[in-house]
């Protein structure tokens, strides 16, 4: 499969992605059935994610939406900016972060300070894809649907320059 100038193998299938949202929906509605979580998801990449999990999440929820973009100063230090704010109140809230995919952790460690900052009861982080090998984070991820090696993945909500977020399998670079 080719977009732009790169090709890309299949790597998981939609079958095998869905059975794991399936597994995550039933462990995370145990976790937070007694808690009114406030899912947090994390535009642009987690739309799909987000959509699969809450079909399996067996109580209703709030849903809120935010957008960040991370600029690489260095190799080893990443900087957020918040493009898309949360709106309402998070004090005292128990928030599921939601993301596509943890790679350093940049993202997740700006999120967990901003939300300990504005008083969340709890924050706990639910990741489709992982990256073990590049995570630099001192807080585990809770929630993790698979971890992956370290290459580039496109598809179920990940892009590569903008496309391939439509694609319902997640397939991985191929080196040539
Ligand atoms: P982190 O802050 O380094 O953990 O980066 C997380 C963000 O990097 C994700 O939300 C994605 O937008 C992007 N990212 C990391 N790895 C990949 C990949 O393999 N494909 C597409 N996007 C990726």
């Amino acid at each position: 499969m080719k977009i732009k100038d790169k090709e890309f193998a299949l790597y998981l299938t939609e079958n095998k992605l869905n059975e794991r949202c399936k597994e995550l929906g039933r462990v995370i509605t145990a976790d937070f059935k007694d808690k009114d979580p406030l899912f947090l998801s994390v535009l642009n990449g987690s739309f799909m994610f987000l959509s699969d999990l809450i079909r399996y999440v067996g109580f209703n929820m709030e849903i809120n939406f935010i957008k960040l973009a991370s600029y690489q100063k260095d190799q080893s230090s990443g900087d957020v900016k918040e493009i898309i704010g949360i709106t309402g109140e998070l004090a005292g809230r128990h928030v599921l972060v939601i993301e596509d995919i943890v790679d350093t952790g940049t993202t997740c460690r700006y999120l967990r300070m901003m939300l300990q900052d504005k008083k969340a009861a709890s924050v706990s982080i639910a990741a489709m894809f992982l990256k073990p090998d590049m995570f630099l984070n001192q807080y585990p991820v809770k929630y993790v649907g698979f971890e992956i090696p370290n290459q580039f993945v496109v598809g179920y909500g990940l892009d590569y320059d903008g496309y391939g977020r439509n694609l319902k399998d997640l397939y991985q670079i191929k080196h040539r």
